[in-house]
């Protein structure tokens, strides 16, 4: 997600959990190919596994955008097929895509010839005045004849005029069942259904539904406990042990927040992605504040985590 998963956000939501897939936010091919943008891709190695996804729809730049990803030590590559943003559109990539199931076809295609890191696709189910019921088989079936194996459907159309990326993420509405119908249809291809989706609970649901997969955005962003830390257990079947404690895991991001502070970056980087640590539980807004105003103070450091730490177990002694 832009802005969002970036690398600190992912080195925190590995601490949460090992199993999880993770993914990068969208980085463009034209960015990587014609900008020399390279440094996009970097990442610890802490964070596999963690999916690259790219954006562009020329074949020649996604296969070489692709190469550098596998070269980074992406071992997944996504084609972002889903994203309604303007600037998105204006460069012909992104949802817009979903018109031209044979362009998507011919970049998944030579992406697929140019690396062995395995190609999958992120799409929606339709655009605008699309009939998803109709378009939506025919442009998984171009896909996996070009040889991905593995979609994830947010499932909802991307209206391209008049809603604001945001509104596209809240306002189509939602269409689960076409997604498990396209499960039906298509046994062997690998599905996992987005959009909406905000507890194990949920998720559990559609993978007894017969999905093969579950992403969840927002909802593991801002309450990252509540998705990340069980999932290990309920989800992938590990040990009870395996349940991340969230108050371990801060005191564990400071070693990783030292470093940064070293290496010249500014704590707040990292803190950002952490605010939503111990949503829903007592002294959360402690944490958060503490966190949120102490991070910008230029001389910060690690030592804010075991602050904020403090306050929030305080608040939640006293609210006891
Ligand atoms: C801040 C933000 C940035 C996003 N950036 C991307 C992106 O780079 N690539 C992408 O495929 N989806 C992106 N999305 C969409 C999410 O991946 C997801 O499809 C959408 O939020 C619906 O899922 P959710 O309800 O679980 O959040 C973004 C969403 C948000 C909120």
């Amino acid at each position: 997600m832009m802005d969002w998963t970036d690398r600190h956000c992912r080195y925190f939501h590995r601490l949460l959990s090992r199993e999880v897939l993770l993914y990068t936010e969208m980085v463009t091919a034209p960015a990587l190919v014609r900008g020399g943008a390279v440094h996009l891709l970097d990442h610890d190695a802490a964070e596999q596994p963690v999916a690259l996804q790219l954006g562009g729809s020329d074949p020649g730049e996604l296969a070489e955008a692709a190469r550098l990803g596998a070269e980074a030590g992406y071992e997944e590559i996504n084609l972002n097929v889903g994203c309604p943003s303007d600037r998105v559109q204006s460069g012909t990539f992104g949802a817009v895509l979903m018109t031209d199931a044979p362009l998507v076809a011919r970049c998944v295609a030579a992406m697929e010839a140019a690396v062995r890191a395995e190609i999958t696709v992120k799409c929606r189910i339709g655009v605008d005045d699309q009939e998803p019921e109709v378009i939506l088989p025919d442009f998984l079936e171009r896909i996996m004849d070009a040889g991905v194996g593995r979609v994830t459907v947010h499932a909802r159309k991307a209206w391209l005029k008049g809603l604001s990326p945001k509104e596209n993420r809240d306002i189509p509405p939602l269409d689960y069942d076409l997604v498990r119908r396209m499960k039906e249809r298509f046994p062997a291809l690998h599905l996992s259904v987005n959009g909406g989706i905000d507890s194990l609970e949920a998720a559990e649901g559609f993978l007894r539904d017969g999905l093969d997969g579950v992403m969840i955005g927002r909802a593991a962003y801002h309450n990252p406990a509540a998705i990340l830390a069980e999932a290990d257990r309920r989800i992938f079947g590990q040990g009870p042990e395996s349940d991340a404690d969230p108050v371990s895991v801060a005191i564990q991001m400071k070693d990783y927040i030292a470093r940064h502070v070293a290496a010249g970056g500014r704590v707040h980087q990292v803190t950002r992605h952490m605010l939503g640590l111990f949503a829903g539980k007592p002294g959360a807004r402690h944490w958060r504040r503490h966190l949120s105003d102490a991070a910008h103070l230029s001389e910060a450091g690690p030592e804010i985590i075991d602050e904020a730490l403090a306050r929030r177990a305080e608040a939640a002694s006293a609210a006891a």
